[in-house]
């Protein structure tokens, strides 16, 4: 098991493009400045996606622009098209993110087209990438449930993880969009994806729906996977995966860890101020267990 793991904090993204209420930019600045001197290495700061479908991403223009970014911090967003990634040039962005689907319907319903023309889609955006020499990461969705399909053959997730890591995607993070995947199955599909897709660029994207998350990472960590995504406070959800909660809350991942003597690099104490910070902007407490615990009592 590694000594040390990565977090990709997703709370700009993954957390807030739920949101209905459009948070300010002002607002996911300080969130992204604020989780980035907490420590987080790769913060997922905004999705240059249609403004029609996802109208909380809109401004990531603007809030690419307006961060200072940190040296050694690296701030992704993602890119479903060549548009997109066209946007992303023109912010700055030095990493970004494509997203496909293990399952045929929820392809449909996110990105409006199948599995198949995905990867069409995603071909420019790596070409462009690598002339360019930015880094592309590769999300799969609905790895152990689909909102529409239900259970999808393990064989699915396999063929498009293999399929964006070919293509040159630094990092395959395999999602449980909707929260439903326990240990077991979670071991399961790792072995699977890890017989196409070296264990060491695996990453877990585990939202929290069912309570099943940190299990989850427990269970990919002794799978040899060292790389997660979570969301300060446990913000978020997909929009196109109704009733699904927030990724799994940072603090609690980094408590689990660091408890366990496994290193995150991030100071817990200053993600649980920016956790509460966050909660009270957006009128809500935090999702997190151990932010709650922590929490000043009135
Ligand atoms: P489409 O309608 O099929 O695209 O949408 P199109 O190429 O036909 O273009 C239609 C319109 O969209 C045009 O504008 C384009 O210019 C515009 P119009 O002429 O009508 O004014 N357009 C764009 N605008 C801005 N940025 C772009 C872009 N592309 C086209 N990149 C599209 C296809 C992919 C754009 C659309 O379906 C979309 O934006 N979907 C967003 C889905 C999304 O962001 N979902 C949430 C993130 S994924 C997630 O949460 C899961 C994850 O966390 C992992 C997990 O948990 O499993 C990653
Ligand atoms: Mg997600």
């Amino acid at each position: 098991m590694a000594a040390a793991v990565n977090i990709v904090e997703v709370g700009p993204r993954d957390g807030l493009q739920n949101e209905k209420e459009i948070v300010s930019v002002g607002t996911k600045v300080t969130l992204i400045e604020r989780l980035a001197s907490a420590g987080a290495r790769s913060v997922e700061a905004g999705a240059f996606v249609s403004p029609k479908w996802i109208p909380q991403m809109a401004a990531t223009d603007e809030v690419m622009a307006a961060i200072r970014r940190k040296p050694g911090v690296s701030y992704p967003v993602l890119t479903p098209n060549l548009k997109g990634y066209e946007g992303a040039r023109a912010a700055k962005a030095d990493t970004v993110a494509v997203f496909g689907a293990a399952s045929e319907a929820f392809s449909r319903k996110n990105i409006n087209c199948s599995v198949a023309e995905s990867i069409e889609r995603f071909k420019p955006v790596f070409e462009a990438a690598k002339a360019e020499g930015v880094r592309v990461r590769g999300y799969v969705s609905c790895v152990l449930g689909c909102p529409y399909e239900g259970r999808i053959p393990v064989r699915n997730v396999v063929r498009i993880a293999k399929a964006l890591y070919d293509l040159g995607a630094y990092e395959i993070s395999l999602g449980d969009t909707i929260g439903v995947g326990t240990p077991r199955e979670t071991k399961a599909i790792l072995s699977a994806v890890a017989g196409e897709v070296p264990v060491a660029k695996l990453a877990g994207h585990y939202h929290d729906t069912y309570g099943q998350a940190l299990a989850n990472i427990w269970a990919s960590l002794e799978g040899g996977v060292a790389t997660f995504d979570s969301s300060v406070s446990g913000l978020g959800g997909c929009p196109y995966a109704k009733g699904a909660s927030g990724n799994v809350a940072t603090e609690d991942v980094v408590y689990s860890l660091h408890q366990s003597g496994l290193a995150t690099g991030i100071d817990l104490d200053a993600l649980i101020e920016t956790s509460l910070w966050i909660s009270e902007k957006l009128g809500r407490r935090p999702q997190s267990k151990v932010t709650l615990a922590r929490m000043p009592k009135a």
